[in-house]
């Protein structure tokens, strides 16, 4: 007759087999973990003038805009809020021109100039903009507020250069500030406390709009 195979496990042997997978576990996932920390072929060196001052960094190249302001060069004031370009609390100037910091790399932007909302203004020496955002109450919470800030003197700045917007008229005659031209133009910024109307307030007043 064919002898039944003994298939009682001692406690002893459970715990000598369980710890042997978790060892080899923390062994494969180690590697991982080596496998997915960047190299030095993934990093590069970049040079950035933030807010009038010249800032290098050797960061990974997948690093966003939004990310090495933050979490390298510990600029806070700018915001993330969604990651993805949806929401405008990243917003920035780079050579003067207003951009989503979340959907740029930082390598793309060796050598730019770059204003984030710690060089627009200081306590008792606020820029214009951010003080008309007090006059008014262009906020509640405060998180959209930088992004609201820098891509409002934006929105001035490419009306004062002449290019038009989806509500613009006449494409043959320069550009003119409209309540209608801000609320368009500040369309790519959020503002969940809902501000809205105060924050075009605001501008109104920078631009010279009568209300
Ligand atoms: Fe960049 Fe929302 S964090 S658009
Ligand atoms: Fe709160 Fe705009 S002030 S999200």
């Amino acid at each position: 007759m064919q002898s039944s195979v003994n298939l009682e496990i001692s406690r002893r042997d459970l715990l000598a087999s369980s710890a042997v997978a978790v060892a080899v576990t923390g062994v494969a996932r180690q590697a991982d973990a080596q496998s997915a920390a960047p190299s030095a072929a993934h990093k590069s060196h970049v040079t950035f003038i933030v807010n009038g001052e010249s800032s290098s960094l050797d960061i990974d190249n997948r690093t966003s805009l939004l990310d090495a302001l933050r979490e390298h060069l510990h600029l806070t004031g700018t915001k993330k809020g969604c990651d993805h370009g949806q929401c405008g609390a990243c917003t920035v100037m780079v050579e003067g021109r207003r951009i989503n910091s979340c959907l740029t790399l930082a390598i793309m932007h060796d050598g730019d100039a770059i204003t984030t909302i710690e060089g627009l203004g200081r306590p008792g020496a606020l820029h214009p903009m951010q003080a008309a955002f007090v006059k008014h109450d262009g906020f509640q919470c405060g998180y959209c507020t930088p992004g609201q800030i820098c891509s409002s003197i934006g929105v001035l700045d490419e009306i004062k250069a002449n290019i038009p917007s989806h509500v613009t008229g006449d494409l043959t005659a320069p550009v003119q500030l409209s309540q209608m031209e801000v609320r368009e133009r500040m369309s790519g910024n959020i503002c969940r406390c809902g501000a809205y109307s105060n924050i075009v307030d605001a501008i109104s007043e920078i631009g010279g709009i009568k209300a």
